[in-house]
């Protein structure tokens, strides 16, 4: 009888999630996490069935009589999948083009390469190229921008999907300010993202954003549509960027003359609430922080884009005090890395040089259950609750013999995470999962 009972799988070795915010709590950090140096993750349909002690788990299996699929990776790390809460993947191409900071770089890089993806054939085979890469790096779910292109959303989404990774994405809006092959307008847009909410939003894993450029590239027309759609589709996001750079803030304030700030552009249309993600956030006012902590509006925390284009440094303290939503950001291609593990390493020298700072277990958390919390999908993902879906990461912490060398001299947990985050890249990460099937093994 036992024999067509297919066996649960399970994954064995140490294994860490976060169960809350380590800044939340004003006791020590310890409370934030589970960590199981022998652990044991079970998976059931593509979901966590179980996750605790191996010794414990394998036991009350047994004595259950419920058969386990082990698969042993002892000496290594599991951890949920990466959660990446603003890309960019017609950007693929130009990542790490020199010399410019915001408004230059779109012009002489981004632009023309986001032109190009009116051709299908291309955007197919970067969107591919992209998810691959974003699993290479232990990256399970993405919020990804795409082109103007109807079929540039249709490419992401199908590579995605193929791989059944989570990824929220959508069309760019831009009606103005962008040369004229990268412009639709105020109607074509609404159509055409309606369009696509009604094909792809809620099918399978994928979701779908509204993803207005950012405002200096839409008329105040564009803008109210945008709005129009957030308020009209139950559970659709929006995405866009605010306050990067300090001539684009001069920038906003001459197009649109009678607003209050450039986040008050966004609100004046209806943009601010749950499920709408900012990027950057660079230059925010107290009142700025209030209406996001108000409207529980998410940031996305981009340090290695920040720092390449020369933007500014975030502020991570005071979203924390304000309780603003924070995720973690790579902003591929003005962001120069793939990698969540050198996300981090950039993030925590920005906060050094913003007299901040960031401790391997808030690092971790926000790279996972609080880039969850950030796009409300922590019902869903983050951590390894029972029923969550098993997106999971296995990582090498001693991929490098640097690595090897430093992690002898690492006395704790908390040694070991923040080396990894230092140290640590694409070749930390030795298999990744999306719904309990292993999508990449590094060989
Ligand atoms: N602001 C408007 N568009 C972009 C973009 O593509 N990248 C970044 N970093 N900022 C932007
Ligand atoms: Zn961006």
């Amino acid at each position: 009888m036992s024999e067509e009972i297919p066996a649960l799988k399970a994954y064995r070795a140490s294994i860490l999630h976060f169960i809350a915010n380590p800044a939340q709590l004003n006791v020590d950090e310890s409370s934030s996490y589970e960590y199981f140096n022998d652990g044991l993750l079970v998976v059931e349909d593509g979901c966590i069935k179980a996750c605790g002690d191996a010794s414990e788990l394998l036991a009350s299996y047994q004595q259950a009589g419920i058969a386990l699929e082990v698969k042993d990776y002892t000496g290594k790390l599991i951890m949920p999948g990466f959660i990446d809460t603003h890309t960019h993947y017609p950007q693929t191409d130009v990542i790490g083009s020199y010399g410019a900071q915001l408004l230059d770089w779109l012009n002489t890089y981004t632009f023309p390469m986001e032109a190009r993806f009116s051709d299908l054939d291309l955007a197919n085979d970067v969107a591919n190229f992209f998810c691959d890469e974003l699993l290479r790096n232990g990256t399970t779910t993405a919020m990804v921008f795409a082109t103007i292109h109807k079929n540039s959303v249709d490419a992401i989404f199908n590579a995605a999907n193929t791989r059944e990774m989570r990824l929220i994405a959508g069309k760019v809006m831009m009606d103005r300010n962008a040369p004229e092959n990268l412009r639709d307008t105020a109607e074509s847009s609404y159509e055409q993202s309606k369009h696509l909410i009604q094909k792809w939003h809620g099918q399978n894993r994928l979701s779908y954003a509204i993803t207005p450029r950012f405002a200096p590239t839409s008329t105040e027309k564009q803008l109210e549509l945008a709005g129009k759609l957030f308020a009209e589709f139950d559970g659709v996001y929006l995405q866009t960027h605010v306050a990067e750079n300090t001539d684009e803030v001069a920038w906003v304030k001459q197009l649109f003359p009678w607003s209050r700030s450039y986040l008050d552009v966004y609100d004046h249309y209806g943009l601010l609430g749950e499920r709408a993600i900012y990027a950057h956030c660079i230059y925010l006012d107290e009142q700025d922080h209030k209406r996001m902590a108000d409207t529980q509006t998410a940031m996305a925390f981009c340090p290695t884009s920040n720092l390449f284009l020369g933007s500014g440094l975030f502020d991570m303290n005071s979203a924390q005090v304000m309780g603003i939503p924070v995720g973690m950001a790579t902003d591929v291609g003005g962001g120069t890395s793939f990698s969540m593990l050198q996300t981090l390493n950039e993030a925590y020298k920005v906060l050094q040089m913003n007299g901040q700072s960031l401790s391997p277990f808030q690092a971790f958390y926000q790279a996972t259950l609080g880039s969850a919390e950030s796009l409300k999908l922590d019902d869903k993902i983050g951590n390894f609750e029972v029923g969550k879906e098993a997106d999971f990461i296995v990582v090498d912490l001693e991929a490098t013999p640097l690595m090897k060398r430093r992690m002898s001299h690492a006395d704790n947990l908390k040694e070991q995470l923040f080396a990894l985050m230092i140290l640590g890249g694409d070749r930390n990460i030795a298999a990744t999962y999306t719904l309990g099937e292993c999508r990449r093994e590094k060989v």
